[in-house]
């Protein structure tokens, strides 16, 4: 499987950080932002990626990262998502990447404390479809949240709901078949004027198509000064990526 990291988005709610450097450039503990999701994908095995970029700071991921060798990648490409047009915006560039097979997606500002070998592995064997991690948090409302049937399948996902139906947020690493891009292409821009990911799992709920995992550990963002902080703290006191 190949994988693909989307670190494009003007970072604006870290500014003014943002304003002389690409968001998942900004240090986490004692490594770049990026350098999470690029391990994180190493670990569960995968070595070929993209990585979608974008905003005039794109040059400095070719300096800090190169071919990617040094961080185990065997094969690293990029791609530039011009503006900001939301998350399944930027996925739509990695479609000839991807070449019809199936692909881990993971937001850059996304770090993730252990390894998840098996929810991959488990993708590995699914036979079609998408799957999502879903995170117990304190906080849904500034997230993507599920809403669940009486027998414990998702039900739909609302992106950041006023009043959220429970308290599982669905994180930024996201499975999916080759027929991600013909979905990603049916998409009409949400309120905020984003091709949003969640309308991409609610296509394959809709299907009958997504399966679900909860992750292990703690997970957290690193997009906002508070989360950017709890990032650095999580990652200072146990690591992260961890087997
Ligand atoms: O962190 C998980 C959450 O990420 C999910 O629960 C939400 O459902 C999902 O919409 C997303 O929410 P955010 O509003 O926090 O996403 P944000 O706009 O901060 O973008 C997250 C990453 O996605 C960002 O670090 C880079 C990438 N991105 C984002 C946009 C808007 C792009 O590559 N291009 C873009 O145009």
């Amino acid at each position: 499987m190949k994988g693909i990291i989307l670190a494009g988005g003007l970072g604006t709610r870290l500014r003014p950080m943002t304003l002389v450097t690409n968001k998942h450039l900004l240090p986490v503990y004692d490594r770049p932002m990026v350098y999470y999701p690029i391990e994180c994908l190493v670990n569960a095995g995968i070595n070929e990626v993209l990585i979608v970029t974008g905003g005039e700071h794109a040059g400095d991921f070719f300096k800090l990262l190169r071919n990617g060798k040094d961080l185990g990648l065997k094969h690293l490409e990029y791609a530039y998502q011009e503006g900001e047009g939301g998350i399944a915006d930027a996925l739509k560039l990695a479609e000839d990447f991807a070449d019809g097979g199936k692909i881990c997606v993971i937001l850059g500002d996304n770090i993730i404390e252990k390894n998840i070998n098996h929810a991959v592995d488990d993708f590995r064997k699914q036979e079609k479809g998408a799957k999502v991690l879903l995170k117990k948090v304190e906080d849904p409302h500034r997230f993507g949240v599920a809403e669940f049937n009486a027998d414990g399948t998702i039900k739909t996902i609302i992106e950041k709901p006023k009043n959220p139906p429970s308290d599982m947020a669905v994180t930024g690493f996201y499975m999916y078949d080759g027929r991600v891009f013909d979905i990603c292409n049916t998409l009409k821009p949400s309120g905020r004027g984003e091709l949003e990911i969640t309308d991409v799992n609610n296509d394959y709920l809709a299907r009958g198509e997504l399966t679900w995992a909860n992750l292990d550990g703690w997970w957290t963002d690193a997009g906002t000064v508070p989360s950017l902080l709890r990032a650095t703290n999580l990652v200072a006191e146990t690591g992260a990526n961890n087997t």
